[in-house]
Formats: C-alpha cells, structure tokens, sequence
C-alpha cells in the first residue's frame, strides 16, 4: 500500500480522489467542439485484432463490386451495429420487422466499416462485460430520477445476461473466450468504501435486489494477494471481436429473408438527401461508390460526429472522442492464484485471460490510467496509431504494485494499443432518431428522417451496446408497421435523443 501511495500522489488530485471506476473524471475540463475525424487509417494493433486467425472478416467485401442500395444500412461494425443487425436478423424471424412487398420478401442490410471489421472501440478495449450494478447509484438518481436510474442498471443486467445466453445457447461460449468470473472493484481507503456502501444502500432503498460481497484487507489479501478492501458483485469478461465475429455469423444465418452484407475498409465520408422522387432516402458517398439508403443507422460511436457534426463538442447533445490505452502483461503466476476475475481501481481494469495450461502464467488485459497523460485527459483525440508512453507507464506499475510477487516488476508487455471511447456530458449514450434541436427556432425533426444513431457508451459500452442497437431496431420496425415505439422495461428514457436536449 505504502508503495501504491507514492504511484498515486504523481497523479493528478482529481484522479486520486476519484471513485473505483476510471470512467468518466475529467470530463467538465474539454472544451473543443471540433467533429470527430474519421477513424485513422493505420491503427496500432490490439491483442484482439492481431492475433493469429482472431479476425477472419478482417477484409471481408473490401474489394469487387460495393452494394449501391439497402433498406438499411448500418454505418460501423463494432459490437452497436453488428448487434443490430443481428436483432434485424431475430426481428425479422419473428415477424416483427416487416419485410417489404416487391423486393422477393428480403430485406437487405448493408453493415460499411471504414477499417477492418470490428476495428474500432471493441476491437481494442478492456473485453470487461461488467454492468453496473450500484456504482454512482445516488448520482445516477439525482441526474435522472429513481425510475430511469434503476432502468440504467437493469439495461445493463439485460444486456450482459442475453450476451451470455446467446453465447452459451449457440455452443460458442468458449470459443469467444466467455467467462462468468464476477467482477472485483479494490477500494484503496476507508473513505472509498464508504462511498461505494452509500450507493449500495441507495440502490437497495431504491428497490434492486444486489449481490455483493465486501471484502477487507485481511480477506483480499490473504486470497487475492493485495492488501486492500474490495466489493465483489457479477460479471463476465470476453474476446469481444470473437463475440461479434460469431454473433455477425449468427445474424445472417438466422432467416434468408435478410440479405445481410459487409464491406469493410469502406469509409463513409457523407450522407446526403436524395430527391422526394427516389426509391431511397440518403445516399452514403464512400470512396468506392455510392450506396442509397432507407435507413441508416450511425453506429459510430466516438466518430459520430463526423458525420453528424452538430453531435460535435463537449455540450448536452455532444459525443466527444477519447482516446484509451490497453496492454496485454504476462502475470508472473498462475491462473489460479490470480482468479477468474476482472477488476477495477481508480486508476485501472484488468483481467487474467483463460488458459489452457493450468501451470501456465495467463496474459493479463490491462487498461485504463487515461488520467495521467495529464490534460485535457486524451479528449478530443482520435489518432489510436500511438501509445502515449506517461500512460503506458503508469499501467506498467500498477499491478506489480498492487499486488506484490503475483507480477513482475519492470516487466514490459506482449502488446499495447489504444483506441477512441464515445463520451457524452451525462455518461449516458444517445439511442434513437438523429436529431438536430441546436437550432435556436426549434427542432426540425423531420431534417434527418430515417437516420438514427446509437452510440456515446462513455467508455463502458460492452454491458450497453447490445441492448440499444435492440431499442433502435425495435424504432425502426415501428415506423415502418406504422405503429408507435414502445420502450421495453429496461430501457431509460434519458438514452433517448428526444428528451436529451431537455435534460439539463
Ligand atoms: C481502450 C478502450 C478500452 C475499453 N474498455 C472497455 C471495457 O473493458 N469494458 C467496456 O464495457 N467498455 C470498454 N470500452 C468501451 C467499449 O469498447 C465501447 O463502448 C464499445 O466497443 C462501443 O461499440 P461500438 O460498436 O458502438 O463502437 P466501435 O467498436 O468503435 O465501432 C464503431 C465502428 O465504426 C467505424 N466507423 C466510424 N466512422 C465511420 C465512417 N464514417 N464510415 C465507416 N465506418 C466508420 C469504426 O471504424 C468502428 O469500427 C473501451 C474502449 C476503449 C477504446
Ligand atoms: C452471489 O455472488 C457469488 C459470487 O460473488 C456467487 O457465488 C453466488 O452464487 C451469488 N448468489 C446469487 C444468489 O446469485
Ligand atoms: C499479505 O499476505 C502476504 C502473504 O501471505 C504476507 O506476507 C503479508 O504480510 C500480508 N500483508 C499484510 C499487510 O498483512
Ligand atoms: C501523452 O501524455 C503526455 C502527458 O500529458 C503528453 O505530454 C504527450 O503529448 C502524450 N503523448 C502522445 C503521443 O499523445
């Protein structure tokens, strides 16, 4: 602890007071509004990506002829917009997404990715499958109400659970590397504790029914090897490309009423109106071509604004990108005497990766420390073809630090890379129809009609993402039955791009 002490007080205050989870401090000090670049063209290279054979749709529909027209299109192949068209997929199967009259019965999907598949934010993340369970609870209540607030939590509860089911139910569980290991948050100081244990009873008070299990120094140390306190709740990690590479796989196996297709290394540079007269309504430009469109959703998450540059900036209605760094360290003990579980501190989130071996010393993903690059915090930034080394530093201290003998001191990574989070002002991520309200004279909600957009995780998207590429589909599906959209019980009004703007 002594040792850990030092590491912390090179860091900036804020970062040392901040609460276990590394998501979201620093925010109120960006300021740009400039939009998003598109996604840079040569990326460092992730654990995920760049594993032997972890990408086979890497390329896949990147040369030869470009699909020039689809009822939908979805703009992003991360975890949003492939989950989305493998709720398309479920939708259609069920019947509750028509499929048009004079197209043979199937609707065409087209998913078009600037880089390789998956390459973006969940092809270089933490792979954490962590909801929420209490953490910030009182602060979420206060900002959107009990209501919205216990929604918040359940959406994440429902997006894990169905990602894990979906997993266990078509067999690939394994083979996408899924482990229900829970989830630790080590707590340095009494003071912390305190703070997590008044969310908790807050969430209790509220009505949600938790498992939690606090542990204290003695505890942890004894069987985790860190002498620290500790909250124990449920939670999964994962290969996260592995996931949606299975779950793209799934979606068009589903029904053949969906064509669904894939170009990769096709950058979208524009969507523009195209004349009343048209069979489609938007028209995408890319460097191969043009692609027309019914619908388009933007699953683009920190490059949103791009193309939607009024969803530039750091105001209400904003998505800003930053940058995350990631490492893969080799632990310097076995599996077992570092646990199944993924973890999180102030400055942090790790976990132990499975192995086949159960001598072996397992690679351990490592992120987090975005505070110590100092300001403005890597807000603002989409270049993910560097590390920042003052991060890259403090990542590779903190676990020989924190947990003495179980990691190498000095010891440097099999990999490192970085990557663009979407943050918004509120932490929450904008699901449903584009809209532009920052017009002075009133919203024009029909300017961008047929476009929608699901995207600004704040850097915790894989418990999210899943669930609201759902909602927007389910949108979709009621406008074209012409029937109202009715939200599910787990979804919370505040995620809606509709009454953002009035949220303040
Ligand atoms: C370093 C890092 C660590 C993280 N760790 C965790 C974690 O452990 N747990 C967790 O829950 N969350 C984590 N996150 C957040 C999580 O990864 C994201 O919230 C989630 O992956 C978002 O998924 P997405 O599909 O919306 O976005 P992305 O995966 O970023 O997908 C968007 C895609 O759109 C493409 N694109 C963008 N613009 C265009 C365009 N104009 N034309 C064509 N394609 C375009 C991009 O190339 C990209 O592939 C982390 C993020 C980062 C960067
Ligand atoms: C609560 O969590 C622990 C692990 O942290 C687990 O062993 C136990 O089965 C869980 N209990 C319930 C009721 O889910
Ligand atoms: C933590 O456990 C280790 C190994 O059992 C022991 O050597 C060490 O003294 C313990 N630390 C504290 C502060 O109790
Ligand atoms: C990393 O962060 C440091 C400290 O703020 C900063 O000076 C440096 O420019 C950053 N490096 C890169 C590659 O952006």
């Amino acid at each position: 602890m002594a040792r850990f002490r030092v590491l912390l007080t090179l860091l900036p205050v804020a970062y040392a007071l901040s609460v276990p989870f590394p998501y979201d401090s620093g925010q109120a000090i960006f300021t740009g509004n400039q939009p998003a670049d598109l996604p840079h063209p040569d990326p460092t290279h992730s654990f995920w990506t760049h594993s032997p054979g972890a990408n086979p749709l890497a390329g896949e529909g990147s040369t030869g002829e470009l699909t020039d027209n689809a009822d939908v299109c979805i703009i992003g192949s991360g975890i949003t917009g492939v989950s989305a068209a493998y709720h398309l997929a479920n939708s259609i199967q069920h019947g509750t997404f028509p499929v048009a009259q004079g197209t043979n019965q199937v609707l065409r999907a087209v998913i078009l990715e600037a880089r390789d598949f998956c390459s973006g934010a969940t092809g270089r993340n933490g792979g954490n499958l962590t909801p929420y369970e209490f953490s910030r609870f009182r602060k979420q209540e206060a900002l959107f109400g009990r209501e919205a607030a216990l929604r918040l939590y359940a959406l994440e509860r429902y997006s894990a659970s169905e990602m894990a089911r979906i997993a266990r139910t078509a067999g690939w569980a394994d083979a996408v590397d899924l482990v229900e290991g829970g989830h630790m948050d080590v707590l340095f100081t009494e003071e912390v504790l305190q703070e997590a244990k008044a969310d908790f009873e807050a969430a209790v008070a509220a009505g949600k029914t938790l498992n939690v299990t606090w542990l204290d120094r003695d505890e942890m140390n004894s069987t985790y090897g860190t002498h620290n306190l500790g909250a124990r709740t449920p939670g999964y990690n994962v290969w996260p490309l592995k996931f949606v590479t299975q779950l793209f796989k799934q979606a068009r196996k589903v029904t053949p009423a969906l064509d669904l297709r894939l170009h990769t290394r096709t950058p979208v540079t524009r969507v523009s109106p195209l004349a009343a007269a048209s069979l489609r309504r938007w028209e995408l430009t890319t460097p191969r071509g043009a692609v027309q469109c019914s619908y388009v959703l933007h699953a683009t998450n920190g490059y949103a604004s791009h193309l939607l540059p009024h969803m530039a900036g750091s105001g209400p209605t904003g998505i800003i990108p930053v940058r995350g760094q990631v490492m893969a360290m080799r632990a310097n003990a076995p599996l077992d005497a570092l646990s199944k579980i993924s973890w999180a501190d102030s400055v942090g989130y790790w976990f132990p990766r499975p192995v086949a071996d159960a001598e072996a010393h397992p690679l351990v993903i490592l992120g987090g420390a975005r505070e110590s690059a100092g300001s403005p915090f890597e807000m603002g930034v989409t270049d993910d073809s560097v590390v920042n080394a003052t991060v890259g530093g403090v990542l590779r201290a903190l676990l020989p630090t924190l947990f003495p003998g179980l990691y190498a001191p000095g010891r440097e990574p099999e990999a490192e890379w970085t990557g663009i989070m979407g943050y918004t002002a509120l932490g929450i991520p904008f699901v449903g129809p584009v809209l532009d309200t920052s017009d002075a004279e009133g919203e024009d909600s029909d300017a961008y009609k047929g476009q929608f957009i699901a995207a600004g995780y704040h850097g915790h998207g894989m418990p999210r993402t899943f669930a609201c590429a759902e909602v927007v589909v389910q949108m979709i599906a009621a406008e074209l039955s012409d029937r109202e959209w009715v939200a599910p019980a787990w979804f919370p009004r505040p995620f809606l791009t509709s009454v953002r703007d009035k949220l303040e």
